[in-house]
């Protein structure tokens, strides 16, 4: 027969055992835990989650259409029944020279993860040459973009005449593909355009409506 002693000093080797394997498999350095593959994880991981985007992710898209040339053709498109991608919402306005810096910052701050600017072609302006200069403004944009590291793509121009419905909806597809591969608007909720723009760039009209830096 065996004492209770001796069942005691059995039961703690056999704890003392069972912890010695526990700490062993911890510190122990297996495939999977190696520095090496840590970082290929992690590297795995990432395109995962790029892929992830480029598959779940669905843009929020906002186009300012002028009244007389590119809303007509956005119309045009639905009346004929052309496929466009859903994620835009469209913004009418008389010319796209009516469109101010602000509204540009005002719009990705608040989420909007590509801008389209969509007016009539050069020479068709209603407003002679509202066009010309919504192009001057969004050159300079895309400038202060860059300089802050933004990226520039995410801000469009596109001219669209009344009878280009199906140019509005190809635009409209390739933008919102552009959109899904660069991934959601890292400056969403974010105060560093607004910082930008009012401590270093001043982008405002003079009294003759041009863009003046
Ligand atoms: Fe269309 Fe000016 S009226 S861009």
């Amino acid at each position: 027969m065996v004492n209770t002693k001796e069942k005691k000093v059995k039961s703690k080797n056999t704890n003392k055992s069972t912890k010695l394997n526990m700490a062993n498999r911890v510190n122990k350095p297996t495939e999977s835990n190696k520095p090496d593959n840590i970082s290929k994880i992690s590297k795995t991981n990432k395109k995962k989650t790029k892929l992830m985007n480029r598959t779940t992710f669905e843009p929020r898209i906002l186009a300012f259409c002028c009244n007389w040339c590119s809303y007509a053709g956005a119309d045009l498109a639905g009346v004929s029944r052309i496929q466009y991608p859903t994620n835009v919402r469209i913004l009418r306005l008389m010319c796209s020279g009516r469109i101010e810096p602000g509204h540009i910052f005002s719009a990705f701050e608040a989420g909007a993860d590509g801008i389209i600017i969509s007016g009539c072609h050069p020479g068709d302006c209603h407003y002679i040459s509202g066009n010309l200069r919504a192009e001057e403004m969004i050159t300079k944009l895309k400038k202060l973009f860059n300089i802050i590291g933004f990226d520039e793509r995410r801000l469009r121009l596109q001219w669209v005449s009344a009878s280009e419905g199906q140019l509005f909806a190809d635009y409209i597809t390739e933008f919102v593909d552009l959109i899904k591969s660069l991934g959601p608007n890292t400056l969403k909720n974010h105060q560093q355009l607004k910082k930008t723009t009012n401590d270093n760039i001043n982008l405002q009209r003079n009294d003759s409506g041009v863009v003046v830096e």
